[in-house]
């Protein structure tokens, strides 16, 4: 599949300036700005309710803001109509925990139900879909079956599959590998550092393991109650924590080993 890394220089994909976002009276995100490198995986990472979530639905526009602003692929996401919303999103792949898997269509259909809504030839997308199926490492024959017929890790393999079908230079990823054991997480893992390797698509991925968020991040980045707590390479999340919140996050993982 072709390098979908953009030309050194390329602006930040995403761009949140001073970024305040409320459901009620308390700020879910405060005055939160960030620039996602292009090419970069992000690790977010912070306890449950600090926004991380919150933080992925201003991207797409299933969240706005208050005040401030959010940018993708230089459109400012508030100020999208309707149908640019849908074109935007169209261009970012998602993997969610749980997946989100359609449980009445097979995983050809589930992997390439967005290539399917922009018309492609039957025999061209049962192909792309085979393709697809190798680069996340499953058997071809599970292209008939349908989700209730996979374990949970090959359920978010076709996930990741289905987020990769049309090369997609963004994906946004919200704990998508929270359900499934040690082990096969750990897989999920390596595959998802060798596919971006191979394609160095930017990844802003959310998770609420320190240990998962050290391994896969560029850059890591520590929230708490809407803020950025810490941003950095990991080495330096961990070498030089930038407050004893972040000191206490690293800590669970030196006292596991
Ligand atoms: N649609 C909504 N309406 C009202 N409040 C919401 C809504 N979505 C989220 N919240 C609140 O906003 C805060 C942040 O939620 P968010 O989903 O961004 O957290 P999170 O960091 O993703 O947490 P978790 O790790 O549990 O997924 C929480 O207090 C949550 O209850
Ligand atoms: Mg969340």
């Amino acid at each position: 599949m072709k390098n979908l890394a953009g030309a050194a220089g390329e602006p930040p994909p995403i761009i949140f300036r001073e970024v305040t976002a409320a459901y009620g009276a308390e700020p879910v995100l405060d005055s939160f700005s960030l620039e996602v490198l292009p090419g970069e995986i992000l690790t977010v990472i912070g306890h449950s309710g600090c926004g991380k979530t919150t933080s992925l639905k201003l991207i797409n526009g299933l969240a706005r803001a208050q005040s401030g602003s959010v940018t993708v692929f230089g459109q400012e996401v508030g100020a999208l109509g309707p149908k640019q919303l849908i074109a935007l999103r169209r261009r970012i792949g998602y993997v969610i925990q749980g997946v989100g898997l359609f449980p009445h269509l097979t995983v050809w259909k589930n992997i390439t139900y967005v290539l399917d809504l922009l018309r492609e030839e039957r025999e061209q997308s049962r192909q792309k879909a085979l393709s697809l199926l190798g680069l996340v490492g499953l058997e071809p024959e599970l292209l008939r079956r349908f989700p209730r017929e996979l374990s949970g890790g090959q359920r978010q393999r076709v996930g990741l599959a289905r987020a990769l079908a049309f090369s997609p230079r963004l994906l946004l990823m919200d704990e998508p590998f929270g359900a499934v054991d040690g082990i096969t997480r750990a897989q999920l893992q390596r595959l998802l550092l060798g596919l971006h390797r191979d394609l160095r698509p930017t990844i802003y991925f959310i998770t609420h393991d320190i240990g998962e968020a050290l391994a896969l991040g560029d850059r890591v980045l520590v929230m708490r109650r809407g803020r950025i707590e810490q941003l950095g390479p990991p080495a330096e999340i961990r070498e030089r924590p930038a407050s004893d919140y972040v000191r206490q996050l690293t800590d669970t993982i030196i006292y596991k080993k």
